[in-house]
């Protein structure tokens, strides 16, 4: 192996040393496995090639300022997978099964475990394929449960940096009464293209309206979205967003720091009352948005309306703080009152 620049990683696939894996069939999970072959092989008329019967997690495990080493949270997307997979109609596993998987991914790849002091972490991403060979629309309980990571640094390149969102007037991610509140592959196969036309006009992140009326503010296609008014912690309530941990997390640290915490519906209009806005999610951590856009028409020039929160760049001071709290618990490097780590 190489070494690793700790200081400069992003946040992209890697070849780390072992992918832990289970699979379903005759109706159990398989005892688990540690391989050091990165490629599954399974049917080419398998569910999750076709219909794309996938959903995955993402999680993080720190090394701590005293050494130890530390899973945020892996109860919580232990849950959620449970409950996407239920939405797919796979068999998901336990909160027991997905947490020692988890834990037997860090412990055999430790060598891309981040040290301290570099502001990195080793990404775990769990994910579980329907592989049953099948035309029929109908669920089918066999399926692969793998847990493979990647040492990670920011993912839009830079720690705690403002970045444009633009609202795309001509795309949308989630059907009302649909599949957005679920971890599901095919929810970002959606924000693809979207993406790249976005990124070409110098945008990093989509911030997307719910689909039915256009009215409300959803999510970034990539995570959640919270605004700070005066003392509010104010962040959507829909149920075509993600439940996102980073946010649950957050607005516990918030009302911690004695403010008020708001979940509801967010018009767009608010977003002109903003004092910062921002994504927050395990990938993103809290990535505050500089301003963001409306295009009526993504592919085509024309602006209607912007929304400006800080010059390019810069942070404001909520942000800022939020940020220090959350990964300051992770790191180790302030008390974690509410119990979030799992030491491993
Ligand atoms: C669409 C979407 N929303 C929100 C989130 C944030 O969720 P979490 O904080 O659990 O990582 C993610 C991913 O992490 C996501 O992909």
């Amino acid at each position: 192996m190489n070494s690793i620049n700790w200081d400069s990683l992003g946040f992209d696939a890697y070849r780390t040393r072992t992918i832990i894996f289970s699979k379903f069939s005759g109706g159990e999970w398989s005892p688990f496995e540690a391989t050091e072959n990165f490629s599954f092989t399974f049917d080419p008329f398998s569910q999750v090639l076709h219909y794309a019967i996938s959903c995955f997690e993402g999680l993080k495990a720190f090394r701590q300022k005293d050494g130890r080493i530390a899973i945020f949270r892996p109860d919580q997307n232990a849950a959620r997978l449970k409950r996407t997979a239920d939405y797919l109609g796979m068999p998901g596993p336990s909160q027991e099964l997905f947490i020692k998987m988890c834990e037997a991914c860090v412990r055999n790849n430790l060598k891309y475990l981040p040290p301290y002091g570099h502001r990195a972490s080793l990404y775990l991403r769990p994910i579980l394929m329907g592989v049953h060979p099948q035309m029929q629309l109908v669920p089918y309980p066999e399926a692969i449960f793998a847990v493979m990571c990647a040492p990670v640094g920011s993912y839009y390149g830079e720690h705690l940096r403002s970045f444009a969102a633009v609202i795309p007037g001509n795309y949308d991610r989630a059907a009302p009464k649909g599949s957005g509140s679920y971890k599901i592959g095919g929810n970002y196969a959606a924000t693809f293209k979207p993406y790249q036309l976005a990124h070409k006009q110098g945008y990093t992140e989509l911030l997307y309206l719910n689909s039915c009326t256009r009215e409300f503010v959803d999510e970034f296609g990539s995570s959640n979205f919270f605004g700070i008014k005066g003392n509010k912690y104010i962040t959507p309530l829909s149920d075509s967003i993600l439940p996102s941990i980073t946010n649950k997390t957050l607005q516990e640290v918030a009302a911690d720091l004695g403010m008020e915490v708001e979940k509801r519906p967010v018009p767009v209009d608010e977003l002109a009352g903003f004092d910062e806005a921002a994504a927050c999610g395990t990938a993103v951590v809290i990535t505050p948005m500089s301003h963001i856009d409306i295009k009526p028409v993504l592919e085509e020039p024309g602006i209607e309306r912007s929304y400006r929160y800080r010059p390019d760049g810069e942070v404001g001071p909520v942000c800022t703080q939020l940020y220090k709290q959350i990964t300051g618990i992770q790191f180790g490097e302030l008390e974690d009152r509410h119990y979030w780590c799992y030491y491993i």
